[in-house]
């Protein structure tokens, strides 16, 4: 009964999220995606430097997206869009027409028990399916301040068939995120969609 309950909820949220998907993202063709964007600074602040170019925030927490969906309105810029959605879920329901050209993982929470590793986001059946939604060539950014997340990641990215490490590459644009701003330091990755 309790796994009907649950089933029938995920089918509500599942059908609400592709609604808006296909509302928020209609007429586009690419994205800039940053996955879990808390309260959206750093990709408004993307999206204003670069006007010519669509992005799009998620993040699970409704309240922090709310706040960048705010932030976005103030400073009056219509190449940007801030939705409430689990990762897998969007990369699932996202309307076909729409392919991701570059997407950005900053500071990702890091799951450190290793029973809950298959919650990171840099993770292989997470990383073909979002392969398989992405330009081929699209870059995957990822920054953390989590050595062993670090580590994980580059092991990861090492061995999937679905992206490609590339040493040396630019990071595409650079202000402090909020995680950032409270990290004694960082590292960061790219990787190529192949
Ligand atoms: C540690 S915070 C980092 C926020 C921001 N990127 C920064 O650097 O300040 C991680 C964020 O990712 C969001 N998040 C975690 N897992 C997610 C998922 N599977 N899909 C979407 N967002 C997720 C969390 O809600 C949280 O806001």
């Amino acid at each position: 009964m309790v796994s009907e309950v649950h089933r029938k909820r995920v089918e509500a949220r599942k059908s609400k999220l592709k609604e808006e998907l296909g509302s928020v993202l209609v007429g586009r063709e690419e994205i800039k995606l940053e996955i879990g964007c808390g309260h959206g600074h750093w990709l408004t602040d993307f999206a204003a430097s670069q006007k010519d170019d669509f992005f799009f925030g998620i993040d699970l927490i409704g309240d922090r997206v709310e706040r960048a969906n705010r932030k976005a309105e103030r400073v009056e810029l219509d190449n940007i869009a801030f939705i409430k959605a689990e990762a897998s879920e969007l990369v699932e329901l996202m309307p076909d027409k729409v392919a991701i050209e570059s997407v950005y993982v900053l500071f990702p929470d890091p799951w450190p028990k290793k029973r809950h590793w298959k919650n990171r986001l840099i993770y292989p059946t997470f990383l073909n399916k979002l392969a398989e939604r992405s330009l081929q060539g699209c870059r995957l950014y990822f920054r953390t301040d989590h050595e062993e997340y670090f580590d994980w990641a580059l092991h990861t990215l090492e061995s999937v068939e679905s992206w490609q490490l590339v040493e040396g590459a630019a990071w595409p644009f650079e202000r402090e995120t909020v995680f950032q701003a409270k990290a004694e330091s960082y590292q960061s990755l790219v990787a190529q969609r192949c």
